[in-house]
């Protein structure tokens, strides 16, 4: 079945391009396995979903989600377009101001932050501390006396319900280590409200990752609109936002799935938000939805070895690069650089060089003959690709390329043994 490449991904007599740039020379000259950005693809899903929220006539601003893809180079692109940043780590929240994004806008998450991570939010002015617990709460409250500051603090909802996603990726049901319940916020937020050192901006909601169906998204903004009015009813407050978090989906089949659309997103909390009379601003934390289809992980095949069952199809690239295959069981088409002129194809595990069996890419999936030295582009790898890459196997982590229209450069070199041993000895 003919699969639609994802946008700016184009064959042109057979050999696959991005942009104007072909993926072979690519290839070529840094070697595989490496991920390729499309810089236009960012910028047009970016200016795309802020324009949703605007026809939907929301006053909106976009936090991207540094976790999807955190390369200094894809941060500062979307932060040349106006983006924020949400972080979940010292280590991403130093990524987003060194890339460029202003303190206040960036808004900071996470279960787990240290006291060394809310002090420097707090030095930073950052936006706001999305609180997931009691504890969290009176540390940061701790901590701002301590420096003679405020904090500003949002209060994420656990709405408890069901995105119907991936178990890894739900956040939002009861039993998820994730966010607040509806009546513990109310006290937070009552505690919040009184203390000096704590100023509540707003409240947040995430209930997954990768979602489709609009429905479990409604029925969270809905919880969240709900907490927002009692909230301000009961403290007599005003709050500056909601934040709707990230989530959407994106096609990773290519012949038959269609990205969620961030119009019908924008579109349903704006009838949310008339539903309570309220116009808040919005906030949204999108990470994948922005990046996962403007990258590609290309590599190439070492070896093919067949057994009575099974082809495969041994590559250069493996779970430390794209885990997403091993992890979640997850899709990404794979396609060849140079289109092969003959159209038969057979069924491949496409799995990489690591030591574990669970080491795949693809599993029975129908590819073009694949030969010793061929080229394969690994689509929809923008996001949760490179970011979540390790160096199991003391293998060197890919090198990154971002292709700007007729130009392409490097924004990450190929790891070094030397890279690798840096810090031991
Ligand atoms: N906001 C919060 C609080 C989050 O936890 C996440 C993602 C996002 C925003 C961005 O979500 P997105 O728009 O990208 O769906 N590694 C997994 C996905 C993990 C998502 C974690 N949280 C994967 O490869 O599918």
């Amino acid at each position: 079945m003919p699969i639609n490449l994802p946008n700016k991904f184009e064959y042109r007599d057979n050999h696959l391009f991005i942009d104007n740039i072909e993926l072979g020379e690519i290839a070529n000259k840094v070697g595989t396995p490496c991920y390729v950005y499309s810089a236009s693809a960012i910028c047009e899903r970016y200016r795309q979903y802020t324009r949703a929220f605007l026809i939907a006539g929301l006053e909106a601003e976009i936090f991207y989600a540094v976790k999807a893809c955190s390369n200094l180079e894809i941060i500062r692109l979307l932060a040349n377009e106006g983006a924020g940043a949400d972080v979940v780590s010292g280590g991403e929240l130093l990524r987003a101001m060194k890339a460029g994004v202003p303190a206040h806008k960036i808004v900071f998450a996470g279960v787990g932050k240290t006291a060394k991570e809310i002090e420097l939010g707090l030095k930073s002015g950052i936006r706001a501390f999305n609180v997931e617990s009691e504890p969290e709460l009176r540390l940061i409250e701790r901590l701002a006396k301590q420096l003679s500051l405020h904090a500003r603090i949002s209060l994420r909802l656990n709405p408890g319900v069901d995105p119907h996603t991936h178990a890894y990726i739900t956040t939002g049901q009861r039993g998820n280590k994730f966010g607040i319940s509806y009546e513990q916020a109310l006290e937070l937020a009552r505690y919040a409200t009184n203390s000096p050192y704590l100023w509540l901006v707003g409240v947040q909601c995430h209930i997954g990752s990768q979602l489709h169906e609009l429905e479990p998204i409604s029925e969270a903004a809905n919880r969240l609109a709900e907490l927002a009015q009692t909230v301000e009813r009961q403290n007599n407050c005003a709050l500056e936002y909601l934040d709707i978090g990230g989530g959407l989906g994106v096609a990773y089949r290519l012949a038959e799935e269609q990205a969620a659309s961030p119009e019908a997103l924008a579109q349903l909390v704006a009838t949310t938000l008339a539903r309570y009379g309220r116009n808040w601003k919005i906030l949204a934390e999108p990470g994948r939805w922005l990046v996962a289809e403007a990258g590609t992980l290309l590599t190439e095949v070492l070896f093919l070895k067949s057994d009575t069952e099974t082809t495969f199809a041994i590559v250069d690239a493996a779970m430390n690069d794209l885990i997403r295959p091993s992890l979640y069981q997850a899709y990404h088409e794979i396609v060849p650089l140079v289109e092969p002129l003959n159209s038969d194809l057979i069924n491949y595990d496409v799995v990489g060089p690591v030591c574990e069996s669970g080491d795949f890419l693809a599993q029975n999936r129908a590819l073009p003959l694949l030969e010793e030295g061929m080229k394969l582009a690994i689509l929809s790898a923008g996001a949760y690709g490179f970011s979540m890459s390790s160096n199991y196997n003391s293998r060197p982590r890919a090198a990154e390329i971002l292709v700007e229209g007729d130009n392409w450069r490097s924004i990450r070199a190929r790891e070094t043994f030397e890279d690798l041993i840096r810090a031991e000895g």
